[in-house]
């Protein structure tokens, strides 16, 4: 089955429903964030597997900075984790890490760690694995736009020189394609802010499955109906 599949290039998941399956076991939310970190550990190497060239997650909007503040203070724990515990096996297998952030209000350690293995992973082809951490669609857009004025004081471009190739070079996810395909896990039928410029035709697949639960299985099922979609960009 899986030979005879088109594998997207780039496949964007929002991984969604940790604390739903965590409070289904009278679990604490936490543990459902450490139960998703595991998950993404096995889609990482399921989707390098199957050959996919980029996979973007979605892991803590700009929006969640809402959340009470110890979630909030985990989270951050979390990722600083992951990035230790993961950069080995990233390295060995050729794994790029990217972060679609607003840089400016992370914590400064947080950040060094970010710039510090975005640079040593840097020249690493195999697949580029971006996670989207202080990432918001509008955030990244309005970023975009406020660099996008820092090249116009610098006499770098010019009035009626913007389109919309160009201005991709804008975003946190500039030179990347986009995603053909985007996952949501837990059923929740909205982008919450995930990817809005380059998802403008991308297909969307929503499950029930919540992140934690999410096995190489349902990635496939995801693929297969990417498969059997009709993209016609507009077209007839
Ligand atoms: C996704 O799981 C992870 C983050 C948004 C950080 P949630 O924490 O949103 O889990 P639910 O939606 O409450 O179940
Ligand atoms: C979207 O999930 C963000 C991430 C998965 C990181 P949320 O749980 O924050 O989204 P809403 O609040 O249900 O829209
Ligand atoms: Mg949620």
């Amino acid at each position: 089955m899986k030979d005879t599949l088109n594998i997207p290039r780039h496949i964007g998941i929002i991984m969604d429903g940790n604390g739903r399956w965590a409070e289904k076991r009278g679990e604490i939310r936490a543990n459902g964030h450490k139960a998703g970190m595991k998950s993404l550990r096995n889609i990482v190497e399921f989707t390098r597997e199957l050959g996919v060239d980029y996979l973007t997650v979605y892991a803590f909007s700009t929006e969640n900075w809402k959340r009470p503040a110890t979630e909030v203070k985990f989270l951050m724990k979390l990722l600083e984790l992951y990035i230790k515990n993961e950069v080995k096996y990233l390295k060995k297998n050729n794994i790029a890490l990217r972060f679609l952030s607003r840089r400016s209000n992370l914590e400064p350690r947080l950040l060094k760690m970010i710039e510090q293995v975005e640079e040593e992973t840097r020249k690493d082809s195999k697949m580029v694995l971006s996670i989207a951490f202080n990432y918001g669609g509008r955030q990244e857009i309005s970023d975009g736009i406020n660099k996008l004025l820092e090249d116009y004081d610098n006499g770098l471009v010019k009035k009626d020189q913007i389109n919309e190739d160009n201005f991709q070079n804008y975003l946190y996810t500039s030179k990347m394609p986009d995603p053909e395909l985007i996952i949501r896990t837990s059923g929740e039928f909205r982008t919450s802010n995930f990817l809005l410029w380059q998802g403008a035709y991308s297909e969307y697949y929503i499950t029930d499955v919540l992140w934690p639960d999410f096995k190489n299985e349902d990635m496939l099922k995801a693929i297969e109906s990417y498969n059997l979609r009709n993209r016609r960009f507009g077209g007839i």
